[in-house]
C-alpha cells in the first residue's frame, strides 16, 4: 500500500531530487498544514526508510517537534536493525516537553526496542554555563555518542513560528528579523541564501559536524514550509527529504 502511494509521486520526487541535489526524496500524499494524518504519513514514510537502511549497532540522533513526534509516534520494532542507539541531537531549544528530542527519543526508542542516552541542560546556556556543561563526564559521554551518530534525522521550521514558539526573548527576535530568517532547524535560524543568522547556544550537534554524517534526513512538510525548506537546502547538510505533495508543488514553483 505504501510502495503505491510513493510511486504516484515518482516524479515529484525526482524533480525535487534534483533541484535540491539531495539523494533521496519522498512524497507523500496530502498537506500536513490541514491534516493532522498527512504528518502521521510523513512518519510513516520515515520509519520505512529507517528500516531499509538502518543497521544494527547504530545511533541516530533526534531533533524535536511535531514531525518527529509523528516519527516517534509510528516507530516500531526494527527488526535489521538490533541494538539501535537513540539520542538527541542537541540539548534545549525552548520547546514544550511533548516537543522535546529528549522526549522523542526515549518514545522511538521504546517503539524500536532500541536503547537511548539523553542530554539534560538548561536553555538558553550562557557561555558560561555552556563551558562547564559540556566537561561535566556525564554530558561528555553523551557528547560524544551524539557527535559520531550515524543519523540524524530533524525537522525544519519556518523562522518566525520556531522563534515565536520558542518564547525567545524580544532581542533575539529582533536579531531573527532583521536578518531575515526563513527557515530555522537545529536551533540555527537561516536567511533566503541559507546563510546563518542566529544560532541558539546548546550542546550537541553543530552545522558543521553534519558534514560527516552520511544520512541527514530532513522531514518536513505543508505548504507553509515550502519557503523554509527551500532556504534550509541553500546551504543544507541534509542529504534526503521526506516531504508532502503540497510543500513539494509549493517547492518546485518557487525554485
Ligand atoms: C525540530 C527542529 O525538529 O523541528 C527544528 O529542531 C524545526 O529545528 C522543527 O524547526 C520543526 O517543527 P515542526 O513541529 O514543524 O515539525
Amino acid at each position: 500500500h505504501f510502495m503505491n502511494e510513493v510511486s504516484g509521486f515518482n516524479l515529484l520526487e525526482q524533480h525535487l531530487k534534483d533541484k535540491l541535489q539531495l539523494d533521496h526524496v519522498i512524497v507523500v500524499p496530502g498537506n500536513s498544514d490541514e491534516h493532522d494524518w498527512v504528518k502521521q504519513e510523513l512518519g510513516k514514510a520515515c520509519v520505512n526508510y529507517l528500516k531499509l537502511m538502518l543497521q544494527s549497532n547504530q545511533t541516530i540522533a533526534v531533533t524535536g517537534g511535531t514531525s518527529m513526534a509523528a516519527v516517534a509516534e509510528m516507530m516500531h520494532p526494527l527488526e535489521k536493525a538490533r541494538d539501535c542507539m537513540f539520542v538527541p541531537a542537541r540539548g534545549g531549544l525552548g520547546e514544550r516537553v511533548e516537543n522535546q528530542a529528549n522526549t522523542i527519543c526515549v518514545e522511538m526508542a521504546r517503539k524500536a526496542k532500541g536503547q537511548y542516552r539523553l542530554l539534560y541542560v538548561p536553555d538558553p546556556l550562557s557561555e558560561e554555563s555552556y563551558q562547564s556543561i559540556i566537561g561535566e563526564p556525564s554530558v561528555k559521554e553523551a557528547l560524544e555518542l551524539i557527535r559520531d551518530a550515524d543519523v540524524v534525522i530533524h525537522g525544519i521550521g519556518d523562522a518566525l513560528t520556531m522563534a515565536k514558539r520558542r518564547k525567545t526573548s524580544e532581542e533575539v527576535l529582533e536579531k531573527i528579523v532583521q536578518g531575515n530568517a526563513i527557515s530555522e532547524a537545529f536551533g540555527y535560524y537561516f536567511d533566503s541564501e541559507g546563510q546563518v543568522v542566529h544560532k541558539v547556544r546548546t550542546v550537541g550537534i553543530q552545522l558543521e559536524d553534519l558534514s560527516d554524517t552520511n544520512c541527514v534526513i530532513a522531514v518536513a512538510g505543508g505548504e507553509s514550509k515550502a519557503k523554509a525548506i527551500t532556504s534550509y537546502f541553500k546551504e543544507g547538510k541534509s542529504n534526503v527529504l521526506i516531504t508532502d505533495e503540497a510543500a513539494a508543488n509549493e517547492l518546485l514553483r518557487e525554485i
